[in-house]
């Protein structure tokens, strides 16, 4: 087999940040996916129902001529989100979903969560509408090593809250081991989870093994080689609990490389090629569509996108390593491997 057709695929996590950074990410995203879930971790944060608006207009307006890109807002949780105004901008489908960032577990997250009984009747109300919950699924308590803050989150945190409010439907984003797979897996229908493409590629040692490799730096951070089989057995599996979420994340060359490097990984515009290449490995070809098309509208009770992409195997294909933007150089994020399969239908 030497190309495959599939349904236009749609990222169900996604950074596209603002001003300049967003005008020159954007256009990798809309080549080839339809509608991404837009993370609200601005500077300042995307908090009320105006601040979706008007970054999506910024989204709109910012997208390339004749794009029928469709950006899905998000609202980021804090201890003062006003239910009547998350309520409103769910109505009129201004929202998708909201995102809860635990205070300080990650870029941006100052203005997150410490205390979840502030944020229950939010929750309530979320589950009353099945609005999804997004949680960035780690605890931030200096104590907990870092290597073990998903596993945990979903013992102290994730499950209280979910025993607490039963049918609030919530999605692990970017999950990154074995733990959070089972989890999921033992979930129901009101649980979910994303990968990312790069936690499908990397484990720890790509990042600290023989030097330490700063474009590998996200968060959750990637973990050990058993947990990113369990990634790829989930993603390629049959579940239909686990889509694709980027967590494509660009930061300048100058934020990353620094004694204090910002984490996220740009994958925007080789994510195809890279998932292609990583289901084929696994014999699971005829299971990418489901991954990339399928489960997340599934999960989120919207339709799959009409049209069609195409991705053709050949000679290798190369990516640029980086991509200008007005504030400097963004490093793409580099699988490690020749990639086989690129887009040649959009
Ligand atoms: O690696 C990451 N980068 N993980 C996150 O959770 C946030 C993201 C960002 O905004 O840069
Ligand atoms: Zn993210």
């Amino acid at each position: 087999m030497d190309t495959l057709t599939i349904r236009r695929p749609d990222d169900w996590h996604l950074h596209l940040r603002d001003g300049a950074m967003m005008r020159a990410v954007l256009p990798e995203t809309t080549r080839h996916f339809a509608r991404a879930i837009i993370m609200p971790n601005l500077v300042p944060p995307v908090v009320t129902g105006a601040d979706a608006a008007d970054y999506r207009d910024r989204i709109l307006s910012a997208k390339p001529r004749g794009s029928k890109f469709q950006p899905l807002m998000t609202l980021y949780l804090t201890e003062e989100t006003q239910v009547g105004d998350l309520r409103a901008a769910a109505e009129i489908g201004l929202i998708t979903a909201v995102k809860l960032y635990p205070a300080g577990a990650t870029t941006n997250s100052a203005s997150g969560v410490k205390d979840f009984t502030k944020v229950k009747r939010v929750l309530e109300n979320m589950a009353q509408i099945g609005l999804p919950l997004l949680v960035h699924g780690e605890v931030t308590d200096p104590d907990i090593d870092i290597f073990d803050r998903e596993a945990v989150f979903i013992d102290r945190v994730l499950d209280p809250i979910r025993r607490d409010i039963p049918g609030l439907r919530v999605v692990m984003e970017h999950v990154t081991t074995s733990d959070a797979v089972d989890y999921v897996r033992a979930g129901g229908p009101d649980l979910a989870a994303t990968i990312t493409t790069h936690h499908l590629v990397i484990n720890r040692n790509h990042i600290l093994a023989g030097g330490i490799r700063p474009h590998y730096y996200c968060l959750p951070v990637a973990k050990r080689e058993t947990h990113r089989r369990a990634l790829v057995a989930a993603a390629t599996g049959t579940d239909t609990a686990f889509f694709l979420g980027t967590d494509s994340a660009p930061h300048t060359d100058t934020a990353k490389l620094q004694p204090c490097g910002c984490a996220g990984c740009f994958t925007a515009p080789n994510t195809l090629s890279i998932l292609t290449e990583v289901f084929e490995q696994h014999g699971a070809l005829d299971r990418l569509e489901n991954f990339t098309s399928l489960n997340g509208p599934a999960f989120y009770r919207l339709p799959a996108n009409d049209d069609t992409i195409t991705l053709r195997k050949g000679e290798p294909v190369s990516y640029p390593a980086k991509i200008d933007t007005d504030d400097g150089p963004v490093t793409v994020f580099d699988p490690g491997m020749p990639l086989h399969w690129r887009v040649i239908e959009d």
